[in-house]
């Protein structure tokens, strides 16, 4: 089971931290992970210039975006 916590703190969510949850929502669906993948939401993880920031398994990934939530998806879950 893979953890994913998107961070929800101010910055992030005005640099579209729900449009993120939504995209790995369906990009989750469509890869056939929803049995592998917890998708959470928490707050502020103090690297608010970069965000969206999210975690993977407790491992930072900055400028998350929905344009690159497909390519990180694929990256790190489809190996
Ligand atoms: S608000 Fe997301 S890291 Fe600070």
């Amino acid at each position: 089971m893979h953890l994913i916590e998107v961070c929800v703190g101010s910055s992030c969510h005005l640099r579209g931290a729900y449009a993120v949850i939504k995209e790995l929502q369906k990009s989750i669906a469509e890869n056939g992970l929803e049995a592998q993948v917890e998708l959470k939401a928490c707050f502020c993880m103090g690297n608010c210039k970069d965000g969206v920031n999210i975690k993977l398994n407790g491992n930072v990934y900055s400028d998350i975006t929905v344009d690159n939530v497909m390519q990180f998806i694929e990256n790190n879950l489809l190996k």
